[in-house]
């Protein structure tokens, strides 16, 4: 017999659920979790949850983004129980322009529920997303939203989601028309009929167990055509479906789809008792040296994401720490790998119920706040006392480059700082050329750029501006051959830059001069992530 090593957090560990929505913005990610924090008794009244949208005109309404970032920290990982799980929510922003930030959270989540509005389909957000999540073969539930609204042809959106994301369906739930004729869900799993009703509190008797779709009472319910439609539906998906495999969920492989209305708290309940079912307990990871199984004593985890203090005055920040394996402690020295120091944290914080507590402790598959005074870089490992770091926490080609000019030669230094600090916290990336004396800034989008002259001007009194670059994507560059590579670099000057880490990086103006390049150099390998010098 295969005896599995007893895990000594077990208990901890199989109760915990760690994952983020994701969705193109407005499909309706903000008010399905406010949903989901109402079932988990994590907040009172719906209205609760802030949208953390940055709305259109926020572009040159630096006040918005920075009431939009107070409530970013607040809500960036909301805990709640519910059936004795313990539940971990990341937010991810939905502004595109803040995309990153979304890539690197899912980096520290076990799984996603992805929502889909049944009127737009699959949107532009939705495929990058699902793009990043396959990289991990993060497991996906699907939630189709807005179905009390006149979507889409189910079977026409199941065939384009499938499609488009190239990712395998399996409906859990089936619905009954849509828009002002929709009636209601059938559970193909547990053989129930739910009614819709537009309110926030599901009640019992909305539900109709059937045994059999033959039964006279479907007719009753909804009226002989919708009950004949959905015996043809029903037979024809599980002819098709099946039983869902949960191997293949886990795997990434298949994803099972409930249908609903978010706003009317339709559908919801379905899918939140589904995930609880089967959504992955925290799982083992990769590093450099081996895989860490979550299961092994000694505690580590990384950094995901950074958060700046509002106040500019204090420059401390919150460093988001996802612990991977063993059990954090409050106040016990952890080995931070890339600075090769011990350091220890006196207030980490847990993030339960939405109220920013002092723990004591963290178990895998938890995200601990811990204030940082400028010990962390996105990625970064604590551990007690190994040296490896966890790998798959890639950063991504910037889409838009510009070269920064110090405006102030009086505040060289507090700009050089600024950069520096606003890079490691991730809203930006920071490539140099010529020995460091011109520094290019690369962003997903155009907005970050408002934001880093803003905050840079208000936090580190550094006056900067930003010329546009006509590069389109920045490539890494590795080679077996040194004396190639340092060739290379040397020949493609304009072209060639260093990353934060002093890895060299080819910036290309155009997808033709980028692919010339790779035909013409086949002894250099162009990596579009920087995953290859983890
Ligand atoms: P996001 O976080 O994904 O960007 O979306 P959000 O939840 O903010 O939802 C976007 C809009 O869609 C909101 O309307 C929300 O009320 C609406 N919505 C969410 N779920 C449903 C649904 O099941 N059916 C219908 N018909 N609408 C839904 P809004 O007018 O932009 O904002 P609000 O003023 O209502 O908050």
């Amino acid at each position: 017999m295969n005896h599995q090593p007893a895990m000594k957090y077990e208990k901890e560990i199989n109760r915990r659920r760690t994952f983020a929505i994701i969705s193109h913005p407005d499909a309706g990610k903000t008010t399905l979790t406010e949903k989901l924090l109402l079932f988990g008794g994590a907040i009172q009244t719906a209205g609760a949850v802030k949208s953390n949208k940055i709305k259109k005109h926020a572009t040159s309404d630096f006040m918005e983004i920075e009431r939009q970032r107070g409530i970013s920290v607040a809500t960036s990982v909301m805990t709640f129980e519910y059936e004795g799980m313990l539940i971990n929510l990341l937010d991810t922003p939905g502004h595109k322009d803040f995309a990153e930030d979304t890539y690197r959270t899912l980096t520290a989540v076990d799984s996603v529920i992805l929502v889909i509005d049944s009127v737009n389909g699959v949107e532009a957000q939705t495929r990058r997303l699902m793009e990043v999540c396959r990289m991990r073969d993060t497991p996906v539930i699907v939630f189709i939203n807005k179905m009390d609204r006149d979507g889409k042809n189910r079977f026409d959106l199941l065939e384009e989601i499938e499609k488009e994301l190239n990712l395998a369906l399996h409906p859990m739930t089936w619905p009954i028309n849509s828009g002002k004729d929709f009636k209601g869900v059938y559970n193909l799993d547990n053989k129930s009929l739910r009614l819709f009703t537009a309110s926030t509190k599901a009640e019992e008797e909305d539900t109709i167990a059937i045994n059999d779709l033959n039964d006279a009472i479907l007719d009753a319910k909804i009226g002989e055509r919708d009950a004949a439609h959905l015996r043809e539906d029903a037979e024809l998906i599980e002819g098709v479906h099946g039983e869902l495999n949960i191997a293949d969920y886990l795997a990434g492989k298949v994803a099972p789809v409930f249908f609903g209305s978010a706003v009317n708290n339709f559908g919801v309940q379905e899918m939140l008792d589904t995930f609880i079912r089967i959504a992955p307990i925290p799982r083992s990871r990769e590093t450099s040296l081996r895989t860490i199984e979550v299961g092994d004593d000694a505690f580590s985890g990384f950094v995901f994401k950074i958060h700046a203090n509002l106040d500019p005055k204090h420059r401390d920040r919150i460093a988001f720490l996802r612990v991977c394996s063993g059990r954090f402690e409050r106040n016990k020295y952890y080995h931070h790998v890339r600075l090769d120091k011990e350091i220890r944290f006196s207030n980490p914080y847990s993030f339960l119920a939405r109220s920013k507590d002092v723990i004591e402790d963290a178990y895998p598959g938890d995200v601990v706040g811990l204030f940082d005074t400028g010990n962390f870089k996105i990625g970064d490992t604590l551990t007690e006392g190994d040296n490896f770091f966890f790998t798959g926490i890639p950063t991504f080609s910037p889409e838009i480059f510009k070269e920064l000019v110090n405006k102030d030669p009086m505040k060289t230094k507090q700009l050089e700082k600024g950069v520096q600090q606003l890079t490691d916290e991730g809203v930006a990336q920071l490539f140099t050329q010529h020995g460091g004396n011109k520094k290019i800034i690369g962003c997903v989008g155009d907005l970050q750029f408002e934001v880093i002259q803003y905050r840079l001007l208000q936090e580190y009194g550094a006056a900067a501006e930003f010329r546009t670059l006509p590069f389109y994507k920045a490539c890494w560059l590795t080679s077996k051959d040194q004396k190639k590579l340092d060739d290379f670099l040397r020949f493609k000057q304009m072209n060639s830059a260093e990353d934060k880490d002093g890895h060299p990086v080819y910036l290309a103006q155009s997808e033709w001069f980028l692919n010339t390049e790779i035909t013409n150099n086949p002894d250099i390998q162009f990596h579009f992530s920087s995953e290859v010098h983890k």
